[in-house]
């Protein structure tokens, strides 16, 4: 019997966990088709970064000052600040075009770091039709006057900001450096998120040794870090009620069988597809099928979790005991 690949994720009904996470490929509509066809449940657009909304905002303030100053110029001007050719209008758009061209759920994805009126774009795409919003909440702590409270209240203001100005369901994707992430999934839930994606890689810049220049180096993901994943979701799964997402380092479909054995909803995917093509999610889901078959699972839903942190024979295996089984493994003993 062929196991039953559905799953839930933020309320959508999917035939599969196997998401296009937000990449290049998602933001073009031929490679769109292409991840469909590939057999992907539902894509994630690359997002539109709260820089792009707040520049259209200053270049239409500017407009529009310019146009009290010389009003007769401005009524032939103000017209076409409709169909301005901006960053959140392409965006919109194209999140009409891929809900026109596919059957699948498209989940559109806004980066932000502050809370601030341009939130209120979310409803824009919420009126574009996007199926879920996912939030790419990216913000790097630098000033020692402020604490780690103070920090996720910042996520928390922004989360329920955009929670103010849609009804869509809502994903927050977060970086891995929180000190209480169990706690603060269980604030971001009240502050109005239906689940986490989990977790924002972030590219840490390098530093040019020729030109002495701080620039951002983009590395494909591998496997190996699955295993950040991993571990949150087997601890957050069942305890907090969020839909979870796993991505980062998705490449083989024993990455993602385990990632749903811990309790993952859905698995992003970018890296692989970038390096191998959009058929690359055909051969996951086989692989994954599968191994569901093979082991004997029914369904998605039966293995889901099962590994976890609350239903795995052995809870501690996920927490700082396993530290010292993990050196005796690497050296043979324990000094
Ligand atoms: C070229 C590239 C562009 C990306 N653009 C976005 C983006 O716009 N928004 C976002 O949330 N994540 C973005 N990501 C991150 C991926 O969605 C994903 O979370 C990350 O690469 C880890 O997954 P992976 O190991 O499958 O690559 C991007 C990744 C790559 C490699």
């Amino acid at each position: 019997l062929k196991p039953d690949l559905k799953t839930r994720y933020l309320g959508l009904d999917l035939k599969n966990p196997f998401v296009a996470g937000p990449c290049p490929l998602t933001g073009d509509l031929e490679s769109l088709e292409a991840l469909e066809e590939a057999g992907a449940a539902a894509v994630v657009l690359p997002s539109l970064f709260e820089e792009q909304i707040e520049h259209e905002e200053l270049e239409a303030h500017r407009l529009l000052e310019f146009g009290i100053e010389s009003f007769a110029e401005a009524l032939d001007f103000l017209p076409e600040l409709g169909t301005f050719n901006s960053g959140p209008e392409n965006y919109a758009r194209l999140v009409v075009r891929a809900r026109e061209r596919l059957s699948i759920p498209v989940i559109a994805s806004i980066n932000g770091h502050s809370p601030g009126g341009w939130v209120r774009y979310a409803r824009r795409l919420e009126d574009a039709g996007a199926d879920a919003l996912e939030l790419n909440a990216y913000f790097v702590p630098t000033n020692p006057q402020m604490s780690a409270a103070e920090v996720e209240k910042r996520y928390l203001d922004l989360v329920a900001g955009v929670r103010a100005q849609v009804r869509l369901p809502l994903a927050v994707k977060l970086g891995p450096y929180f000190t209480a992430l169990p706690h603060f999934a269980g604030a971001l839930k009240e502050a109005g998120a239906d689940g986490l994606v989990l977790f924002n890689r972030y590219l840490h810049p390098d530093i040019d040794l020729d030109t002495l220049e701080v620039v951002p180096r983009l590395e494909l993901s591998r496997s190996l870090e699955m295993r950040l994943p991993l571990r949150w979701i087997a601890i957050l799964h069942g305890r907090i009620p969020l839909s979870l997402a796993a991505t980062g380092g998705v490449h083989e479909a024993g990455d993602a069988v385990k990632l749903v054995l811990a309790g993952a909803d859905v698995l992003m995917l970018a890296s692989t597809l970038l390096q191998h093509g959009c058929p690359r999610l055909t051969r996951l889901r086989n692989g994954f099928a599968a191994w569901l078959e093979e082991k004997e699972y029914r369904s998605v839903e039966q293995a889901k979790g099962s590994m976890s942190r609350n239903h795995c024979p052995d809870p501690g295996a996920f927490e700082r005991a396993n530290y010292m089984k993990a050196l005796v493994s690497y050296t043979g003993r324990l000094v």
